[in-house]
């Protein structure tokens, strides 16, 4: 490959939107990958521009880091996602929205109670407890234990 095509880190930051700083993480989490030129400088090809819009897209419906890292890895030799891929890998993502809608829709149905109400009673409320979550151990899962378990996925860092 040309030298040329090559791209720095901050070339990849600015096409990308991505901080460099997300970029040294993903790339440390083997999510992308670079070359180093003679100076240990990085060099992406410029295919991370669209195996970042991916990881970017599976974020925003929710993936966690390890959920996006699983769908890469399934990616023959480790390629950037083709159009066949996309429609394969996306398809299974429908049902997790309309998961993470009912979720929501359950969060604002419990809201109705808590108007003009205020006390966050963790007895009695269900947006500051939602099924009751500080009874029934569940906040040995990451994330705010209160909130249902598909809205409390973390963050994929941008
Ligand atoms: S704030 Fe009182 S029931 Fe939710």
């Amino acid at each position: 490959m040309d030298k040329h095509d090559l791209l720095t880190v901050g070339a990849v930051a600015q096409r990308s939107g991505f901080a460099a700083s997300a970029l040294r993480y993903y790339e440390a989490q083997g999510l992308i990958f670079a070359d180093r030129n003679a100076g240990g400088q990085r060099r992406f090809e410029r295919s991370v521009l669209r195996r970042l819009a991916f990881i970017r897209a599976a974020a925003n419906v929710g993936l966690t880091l390890e959920e996006i890292r699983t769908e890469l890895d399934m990616l023959p030799g480790g390629r950037t996602p083709t159009k066949a891929d996309w429609q394969r890998i996306t398809s299974h993502w429908r049902g997790r929205l309309d998961e993470q809608i009912a979720a929501l829709e359950k969060l604002r149905d419990g809201l109705d109670s808590c108007i003009g109400c205020g006390c966050l009673s963790l007895q009695r409320c269900s947006i500051s407890n939602p099924d009751d979550r500080a009874g029934n151990g569940s906040e040995a899962e990451p994330g705010a234990a209160f909130l249902p378990r598909l809205l409390r996925r973390p963050q994929v860092p941008r």
